[in-house]
């Protein structure tokens, strides 16, 4: 059951980092909506899959850490958006969390295929 978690884990995780340049606006909305699941009874696993996620790409949220405010109804994210993970950090300033989904310094290659 654990390794059937940890795969089903992998599985989005990859998943998130074949499809994130793809992703459009309605696939975002639908992940902002599943941001509501974040910490629920019977979730445990995309509770798990957003903290690896964020904690692994150094991200925060679907766009940015602004789609948690949504959640908590307040300016507070989940711990893994920290860039210093300690207990309850999330409830600590912006500027100690990642900014976004993806935050290239500068141009990277990106070849994109044409349509
Ligand atoms: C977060 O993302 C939203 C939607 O893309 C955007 O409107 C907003 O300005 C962003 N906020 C920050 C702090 O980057
Ligand atoms: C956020 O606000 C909505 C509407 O006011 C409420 O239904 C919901 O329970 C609140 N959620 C939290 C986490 O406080």
């Amino acid at each position: 059951m654990l390794l059937l978690v940890l795969l089903l884990e992998l599985t989005v995780v990859i998943l998130f980092f074949a499809y994130t340049d793809k992703i459009d606006k309605y696939a975002q909305q639908d992940l902002r909506d599943g941001l509501h699941l974040y910490g629920t009874e019977g979730n445990i696993g995309l509770t798990n899959a957003w903290s690896i996620i964020q904690t692994d790409f150094r991200c925060c949220g679907v766009s940015n850490y602004t789609d948690w405010f949504a959640v908590y109804n307040s300016t507070r994210v989940p711990d893994s958006c920290c860039l210093e993970f300690s207990d309850s950090c999330g409830l600590h300033s912006p500027g100690t969390w990642w900014k976004a989904v993806r935050d290239p310094p500068g141009p990277r290659p990106d070849p994109r295929r044409p349509q």
